[in-house]
């Protein structure tokens, strides 16, 4: 759309872009969508911006666009269903059982869940359970608070209208905190495909279980740092890796041996009983009586019955979550994953080192900006997932991903791939970031003025926020053009709309538009006010 190159979409750019992208919104319409966006403020954000790549999360907004574009797939969900009928697919019942306990607990008390909770493990309940999307909406809102509005979840006398609008916002609101939701559409869900519901409800209470474990949501956690460390490389670590550093400290504690993974290496539950020893209290905080774990059930000779006494133990801390014995012998990965998780959350046991004079500074929590970046990456599936904005991007792998989301052709034979070596492997990383940004200015025609790998590569939060915020856009502006069909819109709808929306807001009326993408590090915002608009 920036057809003259200059970082910026003007009048005509832009009129061109309807065109292309047929976008059949009604003038009153759209007025609605832009008075929800600029209610609080005569400037639309950036992050107001993003509300419209994350299927605008406020539900009035949606209902009038998702009328709007009068198309059944969505912003997010442009690849549609996923299904062709017939296809078989196979789920992990340990999985589904692990789920129900799990929600039927975190929802226990739930008013607007009694009619399908509790749900019975051992039967298909879940599926069922999932249909209106009142259950899945809750799980998100749990995982991540404030993501959902309760009240535009629609509770009474539900029809399949409403069913519809429940489960659209579950799946917009599941991308929005970076689920990778590509593929799934509401029909999957009402219809209760169980791989697919399984994979979501998978994603969605992984990233709750995950919110904490993070050193700017948790200071402790530097009690895990390694000689010659610094918290930066701690806050590189992923959620993953930081509960298995978690717990070899706890081990190492215990003198007992160290674990690769939370697999093959619990399956005898010794580790884990003496994880379970470590966290327990000890009576030692004000408030909480001491819990003495009791280690006699190491001494069973079968796997599955020392699992069982083992769990018994972890029940009295209230930590009982997500396994099986049988999960724990056999090693499933992901079920004593959430296990270990859901034991850090309760009794992490960590205190935060004293006298040692750490930068905390350099461990600021992300700006809502960058998670709303992340989390659109991750709602793409990129791979790896995309933990933390700037360390899991310096290979630019991810970005490249990102380029061919946006039909920007990768050369793959160029792109240097891991396992890096050991020596040498920032210059690989380099080499990589050095690619990007030329595919960014040759292919893409971003304005990348004064931008280098160099930039990427060592995370420099201005200019690596510069290309994604570019590429988030053409990413929006793709997707609007793939949904585009039915009626025309014109020069004058558009400006005639943006005229009726600034009198409305009493603001100047505007006679071109402008768009200034490259300035968004210092101007994260489309001034409404001056002549300058973008949607
Ligand atoms: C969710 O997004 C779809 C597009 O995926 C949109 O049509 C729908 O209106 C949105 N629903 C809600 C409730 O946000
Ligand atoms: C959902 O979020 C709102 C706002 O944070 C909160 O009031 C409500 O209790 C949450 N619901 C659940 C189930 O966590
Ligand atoms: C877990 O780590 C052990 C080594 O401690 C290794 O032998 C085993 O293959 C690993 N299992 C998995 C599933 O990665
Ligand atoms: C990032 O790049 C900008 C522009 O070159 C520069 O002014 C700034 O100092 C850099 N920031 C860091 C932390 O290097
Ligand atoms: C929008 O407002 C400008 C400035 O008042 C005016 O020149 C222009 O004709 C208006 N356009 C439409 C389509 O209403």
């Amino acid at each position: 759309p920036d057809v003259d190159n200059n970082g910026f979409i003007s009048k005509d750019e832009l009129t061109a872009l309807f065109r292309a992208a047929n976008l059949p919104l009604p003038g009153y319409r759209v007025r609605e969508i832009i008075q929800e966006l600029t209610k609080t403020s005569d400037q639309l954000t950036l992050d107001e911006f993003t509300q419209i790549v994350h299927g605008l999360k406020s539900s009035e907004v949606a209902k009038t666009f998702r009328k709007a574009i009068n198309k059944k797939e969505g912003i997010f969900h442009v690849a549609g269903t996923s299904e062709q009928s017939g296809t078989q697919h196979s789920y992990s019942e340990e999985e589904k059982v692990a789920f129900v306990n799990w929600i039927n607990k975190a929802l226990e008390k739930d008013e607007d869940c009694k009619h399908v909770l509790p749900m019975d493990p051992n039967s298909d309940d879940l599926f069922t359970a999932m249909g209106d999307g009142i259950v899945f909406c809750k799980m998100i809102n749990l995982s991540v608070p404030d993501t959902i509005d309760e009240r535009t979840i629609n509770k009474k006398k539900l029809t399949p209208f409403t069913i519809q609008e429940n489960l659209n916002l579950a799946l917009n609101s599941s991308s929005a905190i970076g689920c990778h939701v590509v593929n799934i559409g509401a029909e999957d869900i009402k219809e209760g495909r169980q791989h697919l519901v399984l994979g979501l409800l998978w994603q969605v209470i992984k990233i709750g279980l995950f919110a904490d474990i993070e050193l700017s949501k948790n200071e402790a956690l530097a009690a895990l740092l390694r000689d010659g460390e610094s918290l930066e490389d701690l806050m590189k670590l992923s959620p993953e890796e930081l509960l298995l550093r978690w717990a070899n400290y706890h081990l190492e504690a215990a003198g007992a041996g160290k674990i690769n993974n939370f697999s093959s290496d619990i399956k005898d539950s010794k580790a884990y009983y003496n994880l379970l020893n470590q966290v327990a209290p000890k009576g030692d905080e004000e408030g909480i009586p001491p819990i003495a774990i009791d280690m006699s059930g190491l001494r069973e000779k079968e796997d599955v019955k020392r699992a069982e006494c083992m769990l018994d133990q972890a029940d009295r801390l209230g930590a009982r979550q997500f396994v099986m014995p049988t999960d724990v012998v056999r090693g499933n990965p992901k079920l004593n994953l959430a296990f270990v998780a859901n034991l850090f959350n309760k009794y992490p046991a960590l205190k935060k080192p004293e006298n040692q004079d750490f930068d905390w500074s350099s461990i600021e929590g992300e700006t809502r900006e960058e998670r709303t970046f992340r989390n659109w990456m991750n709602s793409l599936g990129v791979n790896p997932r995309v933990n933390h904005l700037y360390a899991d991007i310096d290979d630019a792998l991810v970005i490249f991903q990102l380029y061919e989301k946006i039909k920007v052709p990768v050369d793959w034979d160029r792109v240097n791939k891991p396992p890096y070596p050991k020596l040498g492997s920032n210059m690989k990383k380099l080499e990589n970031c050095n690619y990007a940004v030329k595919l960014g200015k040759d292919e893409a025609k971003f304005s990348l003025v004064g931008i280098a790998g160099q930039d990427l590569n060592a995370g420099n939060r201005t200019l690596t926020l510069a290309l994604l915020w570019q590429l988030m856009r053409r990413y929006t502006l793709n997707i609007l053009e793939d949904l585009g069909d039915g009626q025309k819109v014109t020069d004058d709808t558009i400006v005639s709309w943006v005229n009726d929306t600034l009198t409305h807001a009493e603001k100047p009326k505007i006679s071109s538009f402008k768009w200034s993408p490259n300035t968004v590090s210092e101007v994260s915002f489309i001034d409404l006010s001056g002549p300058l608009y973008c949607i």
